[in-house]
């Protein structure tokens, strides 16, 4: 599994380069952290990953990775994306477990499998307490770590996280940051958009786009 990127740039159609020249190779087992100041394309570079956003110029590629033991009987080798949002969103009268549980549903998984495998999600979490409550309960950090774990349950191969430590308190922010970091060497790539330095010190490797922020003038 990985993410090449060869001389990405983008702007947006009147507007000024946010970065250019950025050539990398993120493989799987890293956690990298995307830093830049706000503004520099962090989040834009998210969706280009994802698909969502086509560069301007250069070439992103994904290579998938040979699956196995977390999916059901049956399915296909295929290469899933995800992504958590800066703002948690969820129904807001489901159960947390229901929203953690709906990856694994929607893979072929029992409803009891399902759910097992959900509360161990949301247990790495801390968020075992919550799990019968409705979404609508939650606090952000709890809304933002629930998110965290039903990406997870999606078994991605590459997770793509925005500004995940933005809304929480340092305690909490430190434990959301342990428990992303630990996600190295499990076969995945993670890439995570932030500004929180105790984020950037934990992951496996930094890619700064203030390094490739284009000098040239806004034509
Ligand atoms: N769809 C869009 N159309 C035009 N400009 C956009 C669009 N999305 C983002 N931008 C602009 O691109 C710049 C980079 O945005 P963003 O990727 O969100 O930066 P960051 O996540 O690093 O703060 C910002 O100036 C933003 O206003
Ligand atoms: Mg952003």
């Amino acid at each position: 599994m990985s993410v090449s990127l060869e001389a990405v740039g983008h702007r947006f159609a009147g507007g000024p380069w946010l970065f250019r020249g950025l050539t990398d190779m993120i493989t799987e087992g890293e956690v990298v952290a995307l830093v830049g100041p706000s503004g520099s394309g962090k989040s834009t570079l998210l969706s280009m990953i994802s698909g969502w956003v086509t560069p301007a110029e250069g070439k992103i590629h994904l290579e998938a990775r040979t699956r196995s033991s977390d999916n059901a009987p049956g399915s296909q080798p295929t290469l899933t994306i995800a992504w958590v949002f800066q703002n948690p969103h969820g129904v807001p009268g489901r159960s947390v477990l229901d929203h953690v549980a709906l990856p694994f549903l929607a893979k072929g998984f029992a409803s009891k499998d399902a759910d097992v495998k959900a509360r161990s999600l949301l247990s790495d979490f801390c968020l075992d307490q919550v799990a019968d409550r409705p979404f609508k309960t939650l606090s952000g950090g709890e809304a933002q770590r629930m998110l965290l774990a039903r990406a997870l349950a999606s078994h991605p191969d590459i997770l793509l996280v925005d500004e995940p430590t933005a809304q929480l308190d340092q305690r909490t922010a430190a434990h959301v940051a342990d428990t992303l970091t630990a996600l190295r060497n499990r076969g995945l790539v993670v890439l995570i958009a932030t500004h929180d330095p105790h984020v950037r010190d934990r992951c496996t490797r930094v890619i700064d786009l203030a390094a490739y922020a284009s000098e040239e003038e806004v034509a």
